[in-house]
This record gives structure tokens, C-alpha cells and sequence, in this order.
């Protein structure tokens, strides 16, 4: 079985859909609101469990309902969750989330997130050194990010950085990752570019091997020297948040195979996730998406 650390957020998702996204001052009528699991390495972990990895997850929740509810949720998927504290002088991260016009906005409060410290990495070391790929966002202080991209190069463990939400990264650090996974806008944030800069051109400028994602276009990355283009799987789009998140959930699984088939997988996987609403709701299992994959080869 393919064994996975993730090393990152945990949030409640509360999440307004509406007919259209408000304008500054502006109050709207929503149609729905929900409290959902969510935070990119909650999400990121569930949706490698869902498909078959050994998962343990490295974070940190408040002593809190939601705190409580998100355990809940990660242990049912089988998570592994040794190394994540619950903060009694904390509160749970939070993502305030608006789904709209077949897009979302977010904006989230870390608060135990906040407190996710290379300290608390540096104990995982052990489950680290065991695991086939590690996977680290951004939802968690930057020097915990460098701590974990930093063991795993140490340890000779394959390190996906995927830089979400994005800011500018130092090259020396980024240079000991095996992967980033961004979407163009954050690979042009990352490498202190222009977001207007042709993707492929800001790729090359990424010192290690970069796995782009545009959305429903797919998702683009380099073999030998070579820019290959994986193609979106068109669906019906419902919400589109944790999309990223089950791509590199997916990506981290399927490595083994080859980054081809991986990649392959990955957006397979992140076209699933957006037909139904929430993070975590459309994140399919390894059936689903072997089923997926299977009927459009038809
Ligand atoms: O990537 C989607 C996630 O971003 C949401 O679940 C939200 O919690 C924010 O962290």
C-alpha cells in the first residue's frame, strides 16, 4: 500500500452558495449554506485515503466543536492522526467560502493552523522516513513548509510542494522539492514573476520539476526537457473548491507509476471532485475513478 504524509491545514468550510458573487457593500440573498470539512491538508489527505494510501496527517485543530467534528470526519476516512494536536488555547481553522458563477472565493482564518511549527514536523520524522511521497500547502507557517521540504530531501522522500495560497518562495528551498503543483497565477506569485508570462516559459524559471494545473484544461508538466499537455476530462461542473487539493491528493498516490499516468489520474480524479458540492464531497474512490477512467476510453 502507498503510504502518504501530508503535512498541512485543517478548516470547517463555511460555505454560502449564491446566484452571483456580491460587490463591495453589497448584500445578497444566498441559496444555500453549509458547514463542511475542508483545509488543503485535510482535504489533500482525504483524498489520497479515498484512494487507497496508508495516510497520516500532520496539522493541528482547537479544542473546539469543529476541532472535534474534523477529527471526527479525517479518523472515519481512515487517516492516521498520530501527529495532529488539538490546542486548548486555539480555535479551529476556518474558510469562509462563496461559491458562485461556477467559481469560488475563500478567505480563511488559520488560527491552529497558525500553529503547526517545524517542531511539530520534526517529531513526524519517523512516519516521514517511511512514507513514498510527502505533500505540503501553504495553509501552515512558511518555515514549517522549508522544515518539511528540508527533511524530506534529507531523507530521500519525495516532497510535493503544492504552493496554495501562494507567495513568493525562496529558489533554494524550492530547488530541494521534487514537485510543485501550482496553477499559473501561483507559479508566477512563487517565482516573483508576471502573471501575465507565457506558463510555459515561467516553468522553465522554476528550479525543480513543475506539474502545472489550468483548470478544466488539464494540467501541464515536463518530461525530459519536454512541455507535455494533459487534457481536462470535461464534466459538470457544480463547485470547483478542492479541486486542487484531490489532484494532488491523486498525484501523490499515483507517482509510482510514472508522472504520465499520475498526472493522468490526477485530473481524472479533480474532475470528479467538482461535480458535487464541498471540498471533500465529489473526491472519488479508487473504483469511482478507475470506473472514470475506463468509460471514457470506451
Ligand atoms: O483548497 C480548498 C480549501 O482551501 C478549502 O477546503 C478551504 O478550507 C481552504 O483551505
Amino acid at each position: 500500500m502507498v503510504r502518504i504524509v501530508v503535512v498541512g491545514s485543517i478548516n470547517m468550510d463555511l460555505v454560502t452558495v449564491a446566484p452571483r458573487f456580491p460587490g463591495a457593500g453589497e448584500t445578497l440573498l444566498g441559496e444555500r449554506f453549509l458547514t463542511v470539512p475542508g483545509g488543503k491538508g485535510a482535504n489533500q489527505s482525504v483524498a489520497a485515503a479515498r484512494l487507497g494510501a496508508e495516510v497520516a496527517l500532520v496539522g493541528a485543530v482547537g479544542n473546539d466543536a469543529f476541532g472535534a467534528g474534523l477529527l471526527r470526519g479525517l479518523a472515519h476516512e481512515g487517516i492516521d492522526l498520530a501527529h495532529v494536536a488539538t490546542l486548548d488555547d486555539s480555535g479551529s481553522g476556518t474558510a469562509s467560502i462563496t461559491v458562485a458563477e461556477g467559481d469560488n472565493r475563500i478567505i480563511v482564518v488559520p488560527a491552529a493552523n497558525a500553529r503547526v511549527t517545524p517542531a511539530r514536523v520534526e517529531a513526524a520524522r519517523a512516519c516521514i522516513a517511511r512514507a513514498d511521497a510527502v505533500l505540503v500547502q501553504m495553509e501552515i507557517p512558511r518555515e514549517s513548509v522549508e522544515a518539511t521540504v528540508r527533511l524530506g530531501h534529507r531523507l530521500d522522500v519525495p516532497v510535493i510542494l503544492n504552493p496554495a495560497p501562494a507567495q513568493p518562495l525562496p529558489r533554494e528551498w524550492l530547488a530541494l522539492a521534487s514537485y510543485l503543483t501550482p496553477n499559473q497565477h501561483e507559479l508566477a506569485t512563487v517565482l516573483d514573476g508576471d502573471a501575465d508570462d507565457d506558463f510555459r516559459a515561467l516553468m522553465e524559471r522554476a528550479p525543480c520539476p513543475v506539474v502545472l494545473t489550468r483548470g478544466g484544461e488539464g494540467a501541464w508538466y515536463r518530461v525530459h526537457g519536454q512541455a507535455q499537455h494533459q487534457p481536462g476530462f470535461p464534466v459538470s461542473v457544480v463547485d470547483t473548491t478542492g479541486a486542487g487539493d484531490t489532484f494532488n491528493g491523486a498525484l501523490a498516490v499515483y507517482l509510482h507509476e510514472g508522472l504520465e499516468q499520475a498526472v493522468r489520474k490526477a485530473c481524472a480524479a479533480a474532475a470528479l471532485s467538482v461535480t458535487r458540492l464541498g471540498a471533500q464531497g465529489g473526491m472519488p474512490t479508487s473504483h469511482e475513478l478507475g470506473a472514470f477512467l475506463t468509460a471514457r476510453q470506451a
